[in-house]
């Protein structure tokens, strides 16, 4: 199957570290135009001299403050002259006993993993309808059962994979398509690090529920499918939430 994606303008969030990273990277060296957007300024760095080839441009946002969304896809339309795919990749996760969660890091989870996804949907929502262009969102394989510790993260994954089909539902008569993967475990710094809280007041038991069976995986596993549902090459799926997890869900 051939996927043209030579000159598609991209956004890519999250594009300093693992997933996100793996994504500007693929999108790049297959002739795309991205527009890497990241908190931090260091990592995307890193992203751009990976790249090699210029094709990726680097821009600094704190995606948790929502009044940096509109901003970023303005200044990636102003960069790339039109928008043909936004992709959602940011993430941050957080492991903590029910009783540690603060209302500061609900507000700080939601507001990097669901608010910051919908408003830089909304701005990117124009330029989309005009150029039948795409979302690709990160949901998790951990939205769609119970996990202990992880109440906050879990349902913000939730939230992003509901979010995925209602607001593809607003604009199905469009040509714009929404989707979301659901991974499991990926060998990236949230996958391996995972943003650890107060171990010592776990139910080790219960914890240990959240490991998959099979070992993690690399971020660059997920690229092929990302790209594919950024691409003009789809259009039959739309508003779907699809399992990409190595049968995490199943298991
Ligand atoms: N790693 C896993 O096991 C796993 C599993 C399922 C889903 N996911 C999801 O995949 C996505 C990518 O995660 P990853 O594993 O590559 O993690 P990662 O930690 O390697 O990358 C996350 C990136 O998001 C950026 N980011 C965080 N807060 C930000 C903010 N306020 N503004 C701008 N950028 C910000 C970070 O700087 C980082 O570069 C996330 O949405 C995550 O929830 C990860």
């Amino acid at each position: 199957m051939e996927i043209d994606l030579n000159n598609l303008a991209v956004v890519v969030t999250g594009a300093a570290s693992g997933i996100g990273r793996a994504t500007a990277l693929a999108f790049a060296a297959n002739g795309a135009r991205v527009f890497a957007v990241d908190v931090n300024e260091a990592g995307l760095a890193e992203t751009a001299e990976m790249a090699g080839n210029g094709s990726v441009t680097t821009h600094k946002a704190d995606l948790l403050d929502p009044t940096n969304c509109k901003p970023v896809i303005d200044a990636a339309v102003a960069k790339l002259g039109r928008l043909d795919a936004l992709c959602n990749i940011a993430g941050v996760l957080k492991i903590e006993a029910l009783e540690d969660v603060t209302p500061q890091t609900w507000d700080f989870i939601y507001g990097v993993n669901v608010r910051a996804p919908f408003f830089l949907s909304q701005a990117a929502m124009p330029h989309l309808l005009e150029s039948n262009g795409a979302i690709v969102n990160i949901s998790s394989a951990t939205a769609f059962r119970g996990y202990a510790y992880v109440t906050a993260y879990t349902s913000s994954k939730a939230a992003i994979a509901h979010m995925t089909k209602s607001l593809q539902a607003e604009v199905i008569k469009s040509g714009v398509r929404i989707n979301a993967i659901a991974p499991g475990t990926v060998n990236t710094p949230m996958g391996t690090e995972g943003g650890g809280g107060s171990f010592d007041k776990f139910d080790m038991e219960l914890f240990a529920r959240m490991m998959q069976v099979r070992p993690g995986s690399p971020p660059e596993s997920y690229t092929d499918i990302i790209l594919y549902l950024a691409s003009p090459q789809n259009q039959i799926i739309r508003g779907a939430v699809l399992n990409v997890d190595d049968g995490m869900d199943a298991t």
